[in-house]
């Protein structure tokens, strides 16, 4: 930390950690979910920065502590908060338009009057930590006002933003009726970073068609005004990645591979292993998944006695509806099909609704002869590339929709469109029997760019490309 602060600040809604507080007042935490903190842990890590992020509780106000290496700061939202901010504009109104509209996006003014307010909540936080001409990277759907509040209050600061998640086409992003706000908002970085290439020109496209601001390429022109100068937002695809090597070395290690070992002896040693990991999300195609392999047990092409699906669905914004029915769902599905396919001592499906540390995912994608990542839309999709960072034993095949950010980089696995379930069973089908010399040539080609193309690289890349913008509004430091 600097005299006056930190000179990298991360705000995203969560920290990576899930905090409470213990009965003697000590604070006890455990790691968040989700991709966005597999992919920012490990930079800020190395980086002596500040994240700012919401605690995971209600009410839990708590001073700023230290984390390996991470100063932590808290940001606290109440129980109202929660429901309309969180539970409500980011994931009931923002989560389903940004995909597709997979389920149909709720809009109520309250929520957004919620979001805009906590939104002012953390660019305070924000601006309270970093030092003067500090970078400032602000994170995902749940914020994207904070780069102009930010702005507004710290004009000194250079401000990156990078959307985890799509951007919708124009006639979706259209519905919502505070879009010229939240273009506002984000157009407060100066530079916005997306996974896609079509992502940022959805954005560029947008700006253009529902704002009154000139666009050139990937840039966005900003007249100056009587308080601040002319300047240019950059949006530009920056594919998120993981601590790739980390995890390679993670799943090397004698004690993962003898846990690899123990899952297949404990599922009864069948013949092929499939395996599905997700947040129990209805973006992610779980029961699109489910169906096909339920359909190729009962066409035959699969045996039940020699085969199983570990379907890990780790539990997610439990307070939204559109996921409790999901739940129930895929629940149902997943009965159905044990209970017809099911023997004693032998589960078609074995469905597990916890999440799990690295080292057990590890184990399970060593266990695991197939990877299903079926998703209808999804921004990356880092548990594509953790399979592939785990096997350096070349062996496995990876399942891939195409609707994944992942898609457009990983060429070594084989595709397929999730509605199209009879695409989808042949994908699968051909994946279950793939001779050993394939599966080695694909993942061969899939390791080189998991492990080339790392988070360190991603994070590398942004903030290189947002330190070198000419900004018009720094000044020099106070002496
Ligand atoms: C996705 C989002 C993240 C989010 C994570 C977990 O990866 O892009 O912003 O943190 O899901 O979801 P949650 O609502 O539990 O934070």
């Amino acid at each position: 930390m600097g005299k006056d602060g930190f000179n990298l600040v991360v705000v995203a809604n969560r920290l990576p950690v899930d905090m409470s507080i213990t009965e003697d007042g000590t604070v006890d935490w455990q790691r968040s979910p989700g991709g966005l903190v597999t992919a920012l842990e490990p930079v800020m890590q190395g980086a002596d920065g500040a994240w700012v992020g919401w605690s995971g509780a209600p009410d839990l106000t708590a001073d700023p502590f230290d984390v390996d290496g991470m100063r932590l700061v808290p940001v606290s939202l109440n129980q109202t908060e929660i429901e309309r901010y969180y539970e409500g504009f980011s994931n009931d109104t923002l989560w389903p338009l940004y995909h597709d509209v997979i389920a149909p996006p709720a809009f109520h003014r309250q929520w957004w009057d919620s979001y805009r307010k906590v939104n002012q909540r953390f660019a305070e936080a924000a601006a309270s930590q970093a030092a003067h001409g500090a970078i400032v990277w602000v994170q995902d759907y749940q914020l994207q006002l904070v780069p102009k509040l930010l702005r507004n209050l710290r004009p000194d600061l250079r401000i990156g933003f990078f959307n985890h998640i799509p951007f919708p086409p124009l006639e979706i992003f259209q519905q919502l009726p505070w879009r010229r706000q939240v273009l506002e908002g984000l157009l407060g970085a100066d530079l916005i970073g997306f996974q896609r290439g079509g992502d940022a020109s959805n954005f560029v496209r947008a700006v253009r068609r529902l704002t009154d601001l000139t666009t050139r390429g990937q840039h966005v022109m900003i007249e100056a005004t009587d308080d601040a100068p002319a300047r240019t937002v950059r949006a530009a695809p920056f594919p998120i990645s993981i601590d790739s090597h980390h995890f390679d070395e993670l799943a090397r290690s004698p004690q993962v591979q003898a846990r690899a070992r123990e899952i297949r002896t404990d599922l009864g040693d069948p013949e092929i292993v499939m395996l599905g990991v997700d947040r129990l999300d209805y973006t992610k195609g779980i029961r699109h998944r489910i169906k096909a392999y339920g359909e190729l047990l009962q066409d035959g092409r699969l045996d039940p006695a020699k085969c199983t699906l570990v379907q890990v669905a780790s539990p997610s914004r439990e307070n939204v509806g559109a996921y409790q029915e999901l739940r129930d769902h895929v629940e149902t599905l997943v009965g159905r099909i044990n209970g017809e396919y099911g023997e004693i001592g032998h589960s078609a499906i074995h469905y597990l609704h916890h999440s799990y540390p690295p080292e057990e995912m590890a184990a399970l994608y060593l266990a695991a002869d197939v990877m299903l990542v079926t998703s209808l839309r999804d921004g990356m999709n880092l548990v594509a590339k953790e399979y592939v960072a785990a096997r350096s034993d070349t062996a496995g095949v990876l399942v891939l929709s195409e609707f994944t950010g992942a898609a457009d980089e990983l060429a070594g696995a084989i595709m397929v469109n999730p509605h199209d379930i009879d695409g989808m069973k042949d994908a699968i089908y051909r994946a279950a029997t793939m001779d050993s010399r394939e599966q080695r040539k694909r993942m061969r080609r899939l390791r080189r760019k998991v492990l080339t193309d790392d988070v360190a690289k991603w994070s590398a890349s942004f903030l290189t490309t947002l330190g070198g913008i000419p900004d018009p509004a720094h000044s020099p430091a106070p002496t």
